[in-house]
């Protein structure tokens, strides 16, 4: 499959996912993770429905351009949108810039079954062997113990030293603080 210009759209699947370009029927139930209080504890806002298309359109329009990005996450089972998963290049300037992240965001109901960890892996798998990434990096604030979990349980390294103070979260914060993890493409 290709998009519209020349890159190839990269769309995969997992044993229980699917990673995708978005649908425009994707932004009612990813604007519903934006108004759970649970999902956005460590997150900035995306007070309204506007804001939240926004974000989901900035994605949609990455991957049309890239081939990959934050890819919306389907459960394949039951067609339902699960949240999103995937690689970027940051928007903001970082002490570690030029860099490649992975990031995700589910709906409370599919925390704990292992759903962003397969689906992460899968992208990282897409980063190194079909993007020939040597480094991927990712970032949380300190405290979404979650989210520095799924970094652990995909064999990132934390790298404590590159713990940073995120530039777009505004100063006093207490969301600006953020630890660094990496992980090196596999030797074979
Ligand atoms: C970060 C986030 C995606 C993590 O979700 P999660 O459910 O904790 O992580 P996983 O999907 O990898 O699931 C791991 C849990 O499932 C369990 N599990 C069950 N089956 C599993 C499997 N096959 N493989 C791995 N874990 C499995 C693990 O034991 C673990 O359980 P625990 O919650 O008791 O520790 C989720 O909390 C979220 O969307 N948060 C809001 C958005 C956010 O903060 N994003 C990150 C910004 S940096």
């Amino acid at each position: 499959m290709t998009n519209n210009s020349t890159t190839p759209l990269i769309e995969f699947e997992t044993p229980r996912l699917r990673l995708r370009q978005w649908r425009e029927s994707d932004f009612a139930p990813f604007f519903a993770l934006a108004c759970d209080p649970q999902v956005m504890e460590f997150l900035l806002p995306l007070p309204t429905r506007a804001d939240s298309d926004a974000s989901a359109d900035r994605a949609r329009a990455l991957i049309a351009k890239n081939g990959w990005g934050f890819w919306a996450v389907e459960h394949k089972a039951s067609g339902e949108f699960a949240g999103f998963t995937g690689l970027n290049v940051p928007m903001a300037s970082l002490p570690f810039s030029p860099c490649v992240e992975i990031g995700w965001r589910f709906a409370r109901k599919w925390w704990g079954q292992g759903m962003a960890t397969e689906a992460a892996r899968g992208a990282l798998q897409v980063g190194f062997e079909r993007l020939g990434l040597d480094e991927i990096v990712a970032f949380t604030a300190v405290g979404n113990v979650r989210s520095a979990a799924v970094m652990e349980r995909l064999g990132m390294h934390e790298d404590v030293a590159g713990a940073f103070d995120h530039p777009a979260v505004p100063e006093g914060h207490a969301l600006r603080r953020h630890r660094l993890y990496r992980i090196g493409r596999p030797q074979r």
